[in-house]
């Protein structure tokens, strides 16, 4: 069912557990984060970054992939189809190709313009029933093209842009995209807590899922934290099993050259790190 992640959201921020947003790259990875989304009986939130979106031809390929996929594998918990990142323009496309929710990262614009077009894609968000995230201080590394300072967000900001009406707000709090470097200091949770306090009932948004400790994402979802992004991760699964793969020489006998065959293990692998996330963040049997 896809659906936008207002209400999703909502009640995993009452039931303190945590939506996870799994991005997408391909057929495969769809196929997967829906397949376990239904076994766990979760919500999930599909994420598209604009770099994957460009990789899958365009968004509406992605959104009638997802759509179709729905249907014909029978998934009845809630899915979200969300704009990673999205720039200005591309909130736009995906809002005409069909998307349930989109996040407008305008956390590299001055605040007052932040502010500006946030406010413009919270009316028409609302108008179309879609879930709208915005960000305020922003996510260290690179996702897909997106590279931030990685600034802890300002908590007034946050408020600022909560009180437009968004569904879910990014605050940045010393979170990274991709692996964490060694001396990575961790989750800011002063920053957390204060947004929090700021902004009630908003759900709040973790990206860069990837690497965190268990006990940071426990602690962070008390904190207020409904949704948490994972992309490396499954990257990262995938890339491991098909290595094994190869390496063990399977794709040399028989027709184990065959894509159906060379890419079940990297599949497989996803499903097992979406279910291990699913775990973690509490949404298993909240669809
Ligand atoms: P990771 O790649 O670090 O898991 O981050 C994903 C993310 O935050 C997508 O927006």
């Amino acid at each position: 069912m896809l659906v936008s992640a207002k209400d999703m959201l909502r009640k995993a921020k009452a039931g303190k557990y945590a939506v996870g947003q799994f991005n997408i790259n391909n057929l495969e990875w769809t196929k997967a984060a829906l397949l376990t989304a239904q076994e766990c009986n979760s919500p999930i939130i599909l994420g598209v970054s604009e770099g994957a979106g460009k990789y899958m031809t365009g968004y509406k390929t992605v959104a009638a992939m997802v759509k179709a996929m729905i249907e014909e594998l029978n998934i009845t918990v809630p899915v979200a189809l969300h704009l990673d990142h999205g720039s200005y323009e591309g909130c736009y496309k995906c809002i005409e190709a069909g998307f349930s929710s989109i996040m407008f990262d305008g956390s590299h614009y001055p605040i007052a313009e932040n502010v500006e077009k946030t406010k413009e894609l919270v009316a028409v968000c609302e108008q179309k029933g879609l879930s709208l995230e915005a960000e305020v201080g922003s996510i260290g590394g690179e996702e897909d093209g997106v590279v931030g300072r990685g600034e802890c967000a300002d908590p007034q900001e946050c408020k600022q842009i909560a009180d437009l009406g968004v569904t879910m707000l990014a605050a940045g709090i010393g979170n990274i995209h991709g692996k964490y470097p060694d001396n990575w200091e961790g989750l800011s949770f002063e920053t957390l807590d204060a947004v929090q306090k700021l902004t009630g009932d908003m759900p709040l948004v973790l990206h860069g899922g990837t690497g965190i400790p268990e006990d940071m994402i426990k602690k962070a979802i008390s904190l207020g934290v409904a949704k948490i992004n994972v992309n490396t991760e499954c990257q990262l699964s995938f890339a491991a099993a098909t290595r094994k793969y190869v390496e063990e020489g399977k794709d040399l006998s028989g027709k184990g050259f065959d894509p159906r065959k060379l890419l079940a293990p990297g599949f497989e692998a996803i499903k097992a790190t979406i279910k291990e996330k699913m775990e973690l963040f509490g949404s298993v049997g909240k669809a």
